[in-house]
């Protein structure tokens, strides 16, 4: 069985969508172990709380420098024995000690379709404003492995959804959620935690 550290800042709708794939056994050889949050005000530490799961709070703003930060996290993930940690919301940027320590083992949920609308200053209601800015017919969500370049890790899964006339950030926002994070971040958890994935030159495959 594998542990699964989720790392989040915000209302956590996708820590909901693991957990209720886990209450469904839909997540093979592997259990949310603990949540860790950014934000001590994080409603998704109330749906961790909720659900008996562990729960810690580290805040960037708690340390003088990046660097001690990088580190404090690094040894609670560590702490907790976690074989896979995923972002889901977590609005922190990570650093070289957690990515080098983790490589491969990070997987991150970002709401568009990788390399589309993505990288630095995409985060938010800012990505789905910059695919509605371009017109785009279909947007959706991707779901990778993290590596030190922002957005830039061996893509996992994809789904794609569609953009409709009318559609504001906050519309698309919510149909990219339910379409496609809620449904591909679940499984691809579980296909990692059933050793399903193989990274070749930067290349994920399912195997
Ligand atoms: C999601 O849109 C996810 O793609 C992005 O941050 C948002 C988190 O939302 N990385 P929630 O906290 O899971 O509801």
């Amino acid at each position: 069985m594998k542990n699964i550290v989720v790392l989040v800042s915000g209302g956590g709708t996708n820590l909901q969508a693991l957990i209720d794939a886990q209450n469904s056994n839909l997540i093979k050889n592997g259990r949310i172990t603990c949540v860790i949050s950014g934000n001590p005000n994080a409603y998704a530490l109330e749906r961790a709380k909720n659900n008996n799961i562990d729960t810690e709070v580290i805040r960037r703003n708690d340390f003088e420098s990046f660097g001690e930060y990088d580190l404090a996290l690094t040894n609670l993930i560590k702490s907790k024995n976690a074989d896979l940690v995923v972002l889901a919301g977590f609005m922190t940027i990570l650093g070289h000690k957690v990515i080098s320590a983790y490589e491969n083992r990070i997987i991150n949920i970002h709401p568009a379709l990788i390399p589309s609308f993505c990288g630095e200053g995409f985060y938010g209601l800012h990505v789905h404003e910059a695919a509605l800015k371009k017109g785009v017919k279909l947007s959706g969500a991707t779901v990778h492995f993290v590596n030190e370049e922002c957005d830039g890790g061996p893509i996992i899964m994809q789904k794609a959804v569609e953009v409709k006339n009318g559609d504001t950030p906050e519309i698309l926002q919510k149909r990219i959620m339910e379409q496609a994070e809620w449904i591909i971040l679940p499984k691809a958890v579980s296909l990692f935690c059933e050793d399903k994935i193989q990274v070749i030159d930067n290349i994920a495959i399912i195997k």
